[in-house]
């Protein structure tokens, strides 16, 4: 603990200790002997005084011209591709995914934060006819306040950008609770804001364990938004929570993504977008292809086809350029996903490769699974219906089209899918009747872009979108304006004609 670099929570514009005076320490998930720093264990208190600063700092930051919001904003996103190499290396040190991946996350949030700079100088509103002479009506966005933020461990810059940028240029202000496994991509982004001006209380970082500090986030009557990324199982508590105080509430939860594969496909394409898909980030992607179906007349080849590429996989510390799959972010991830290859076999699912936890001199200090593949999956088995957030495949098969769909739409799950077809008809019927937020046709189920909303139907999410301009709509509440300019007393239509 002596040497562990130490890291505070950021308050008020200030890197404070918490009040409980308890840190804990962060290790690297490819080697437990790396210690990534120690961070502040915080509590109930500490949360109070953030969202106090949040609610001083919001009288001053919502009348902050947008366009300086976002030259703020501007300025943010230079530093992170400045420090874009550093703020990588720091990531896949605590977060284990590999460097070009982590290049990626840090890479999003700089976008993200680029495109919301721009918002600045848009915002836009509409401004409209009205049925009376001599008046004009229009809409205008207007900030809502103090938000909330509990984050996740496998994007853990990216995600909170997601949620910051669209806040800070609608004018909120925010507290952040950064994943435990993952605080240092916060503290990493909440440095730059406070290297670039952000004023003191717009943007505060508490961290410490979301069982701690989740009913703080959420109880507190200063706070009007509440977003939240991670499990179904948690988002429900989430929403339950916020549902008395009627908070806004934007969740993004869990996943059971989908490639389908049709008999016409380019085979080596789709077993390139299921090898990234399943096994990128080590399958610890909300959109991981987790379930693949393949047209029975090309199952066997496909099968063989993948299973060839992923024991090619080389697996280890991300650190290292040559290694294409790192890490379980933790011991407890790591045994869920081992519970689920011995489910997938006691199921009677085909193993037919991985399934395996990685042993020897490049594995032992970390928590390293094979990448694994299950064939001759069905509906009823738990590996086609429940999260695993794990390099776990699980292949199945279908006869016809209809068929196809039918399976898709089997999941209470709906954030992503994909079709690989070489029929253009079929590609937009799938996009059409498969019911997710987002469909792919010929690509993986995973490579969002930031311009475009992210987010899933059914128990994905609770109907609200992150990025895009969608994201606006949740960082922002719509005020109808009506100007009479005519001098008199004009009723509304339906109060003059009725
Ligand atoms: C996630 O799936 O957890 O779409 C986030 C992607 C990334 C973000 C993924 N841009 O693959």
């Amino acid at each position: 603990m002596a040497s562990a670099k130490e890291y505070k929570n950021f308050i008020n514009g200030c890197w404070v200790d918490s009040k409980s005076g308890d840190k804990y320490e962060n290790r690297n998930p490819a080697n437990n002997d790396d210690v990534v720093g120690a961070f502040q264990k915080s509590n109930a208190a500490d949360v109070e005084e953030a969202v106090n600063a949040a609610s001083e700092a919001f009288k001053k930051w919502r009348l902050v011209p947008a366009p300086h919001r976002g030259e703020i904003l501007f300025n943010i996103a230079n530093r992170l591709l400045k420090n874009k190499e550093n703020f990588s290396s720091d990531m896949t040190r605590e977060m284990g995914k590999i460097l070009k991946e982590t290049r990626g996350d840090t890479q999003e949030a700089i976008d993200m934060t680029f495109y919301m700079a721009g918002e600045g100088r848009r915002l836009f509103g509409v401004t409209t006819t009205s049925e009376l002479k001599n008046k004009f009506n229009m809409t205008v966005r207007q900030p809502v306040g103090v938000c909330s933020f509990i984050t996740p461990w496998n994007f853990p810059m990216a995600i909170p950008s997601w949620k910051m940028m669209p806040a800070l240029i609608c004018g909120n202000t925010v507290v952040i609770k950064p994943a435990t496994d993952t605080p240092l991509s916060v503290v990493n982004l909440i440095n730059a804001c406070h290297e670039e001006g952000i004023p003191p209380g717009v943007v505060n970082l508490v961290t410490g364990s979301g069982s701690k500090l989740g009913d703080p986030l959420i109880n507190n009557s200063a706070v009007k938004i509440v977003s939240f990324t991670g499990s179904t199982e948690i988002g429900r508590k989430v929403s339950e929570a916020c549902a008395s105080s009627f908070k806004h509430t934007c969740l993004e939860m869990g996943g059971k993504n989908i490639e389908i594969v049709m008999d016409d496909a380019d085979l080596d394409l789709a077993v390139e977008g299921a090898l990234w898909g399943a096994f990128g980030t080590s399958g610890q992607r909300c959109t991981a292809t987790s379930r693949l179906i393949c047209h029975e007349d090309v199952a066997d080849k496909f099968s063989s086809m993948i299973v060839e590429r992923v024991n090619k996989l080389k697996v280890g510390n991300g650190l290292d350029e040559k290694i294409e799959m790192g890490p379980m972010i933790n011991q407890g991830q790591l045994d869920t996903v081992l519970k689920y290859i011995e489910i997938g076999k006691k199921e009677g699912a085909k193993l037919l490769c991985g399934g395996e936890r990685l042993s020897g001199k490049d594995y032992d200090k970390g928590n390293f699974v094979q990448p694994t593949v299950f064939a001759n999956v069905t509906r009823n088995m738990r590996i086609w219906k429940e999260e695993i957030f794990g390099p776990v495949l699980s292949i199945g098969t279908f006869s016809n089209f209809d068929e196809a769909v039918e399976l898709a739409n089997d999941t209470i799950y709906g954030l992503s899918a994909s079709i690989y077809t070489r029929d253009i008809n079929k590609a937009y019927t799938a996009m059409r009747d498969v019911n997710t937020g987002i469909f792919y046709v010929n690509a993986p189920t995973i490579g969002a872009e930031t311009h475009l909303p992210f987010g899933g139907t059914k128990e994905t999410g609770n109907g609200h979108r992150e990025a895009g301009t969608a994201a606006l709509d949740v960082f922002s509440e719509w005020k109808s304006v009506y100007v009479d300019f005519s001098g008199k007393l004009q009723r509304a239509q339906i109060d003059t004609e009725n």
